[in-house]
C-alpha cells in the first residue's frame, strides 16, 4: 500500500481548514492552498481557534497545537502540492471549478498522487472523467466539524483501483477517523438520508404543520441521538411564531 506522508488541501473553508487540522494534527506535512492571502490567513486563524477549543475541552495539548501548527503551510500558489502524495479538494460545489483544479493539478502532481474530493453531493465519476488518473480519484467525505466528527465515507466510483481506496481508507484511520465504504453516487451514505430528511422539515414549517421550535422539540424528545434538524440547518434566529 502506497505511503501517505505529504497531504496538500484545496480550499480553506470551513472543511478544508478542519481537514487540514486533522491532517496535520496526525503528524503529517499538510500545504493549503486558498485563492488569497486573506483567506489564507482567515483559516489560519480558523485553526488556531479549533485549537485552543480543543485545548480548553482537554482533547488538545499545548505540545500537539504547535506540532500541528508547525506541519501547517498556507499558500495561493497551486504549485506547492506538486508533491504531495494525496490532495484532498474541498472548494466550492461546482463541477467545473473543481474539474479546473483538477485538470491543472493533473498536469502539475506525479502519478502516484491520489485526488480526492470532500463533494458531498457530486459524482466522483464526474471529476475522474477530467483527469488522466480516474484509477487514482476517490471521494474523501468528512462531517463538519472536522476535528470533532468521527465520520469519514471513502467513496470508490467505478475506475477507483483497489490500491487507491485501500490507501485512502487507511488514511482516514491515520487521521482518528472511523471510515465508512460507499459506492459512488450523489449523496454517498449520509447526505443520502440527511438531505431529504432536512428538506422535509423545511416542508413541515412551509406547510405550517408546526413551528421551528416545536419541530425540533418534537423531534428531540420522539427521537434519540438525532441532531434535530433546524439546530442542524443553524435556523436559530428565525422567529417562527408569526
Ligand atoms: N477540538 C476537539 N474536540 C472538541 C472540540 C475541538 N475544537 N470541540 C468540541 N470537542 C469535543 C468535546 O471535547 C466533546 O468530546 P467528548 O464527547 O469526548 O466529551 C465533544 O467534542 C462534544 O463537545 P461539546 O458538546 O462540549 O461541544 P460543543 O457544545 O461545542 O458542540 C458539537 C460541538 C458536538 C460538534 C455540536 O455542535 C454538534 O453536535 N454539532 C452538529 C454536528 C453534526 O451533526 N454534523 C453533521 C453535519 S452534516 C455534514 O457535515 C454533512 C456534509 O456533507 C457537510
Amino acid at each position: 500500500m502506497a505511503e501517505i506522508s505529504r497531504v496538500g488541501v484545496l480550499g480553506a473553508g470551513l472543511m478544508g481548514s478542519g481537514i487540514a487540522q486533522v491532517a496535520a494534527q496526525a503528524g503529517l506535512p499538510t500545504t493549503v492552498r486558498e485563492v488569497s492571502d486573506a483567506l489564507c490567513q482567515r483559516a489560519r486563524n480558523g485553526v488556531e481557534k479549533s485549537l485552543a477549543k480543543g485545548i480548553e475541552k482537554g482533547k488538545v495539548t499545548l505540545e500537539a497545537r504547535d506540532a500541528a501548527l508547525a506541519n501547517l503551510t498556507f499558500t495561493t500558489d497551486l504549485n506547492a502540492l506538486r508533491d504531495c502524495d494525496i490532495v484532498i479538494e474541498a472548494v466550492v460545489e461546482d463541477i467545473d471549478v473543481k474539474n479546473g483544479l483538477w485538470r491543472e493539478l493533473d498536469g502539475l502532481c506525479p502519478a502516484r498522487t491520489i485526488f480526492a474530493s470532500n463533494t458531498s453531493s457530486l459524482t466522483i465519476a464526474a471529476m475522474a472523467a477530467a483527469t488522466t488518473r480516474p484509477d487514482r480519484m476517490v471521494g474523501l467525505h468528512f462531517f463538519n466539524p472536522v476535528p470533532v466528527m468521527k465520520l469519514v465515507e471513502v467513496v470508490r466510483t467505478v475506475t477507483t483501483s483497489v490500491p487507491t481506496f485501500e490507501t485512502t481508507y487507511e488514511f482516514a484511520r491515520r487521521l482518528g477517523k472511523e471510515p465508512i465504504r460507499a459506492k459512488d453516487n450523489s449523496g454517498f451514505v449520509v447526505n443520502l438520508l440527511l438531505v431529504p430528511y432536512l428538506l422535509d422539515a423545511l416542508t413541515q414549517l412551509e406547510r405550517g404543520v408546526a413551528s421551528v421550535e416545536d419541530i425540533d422539540r418534537g423531534m428531540q424528545l420522539g427521537t434519540r441521538n438525532l441532531m434535530v434538524p433546524f439546530t442542524l440547518l443553524d435556523f436559530g434566529g428565525l422567529d417562527s411564531s408569526d
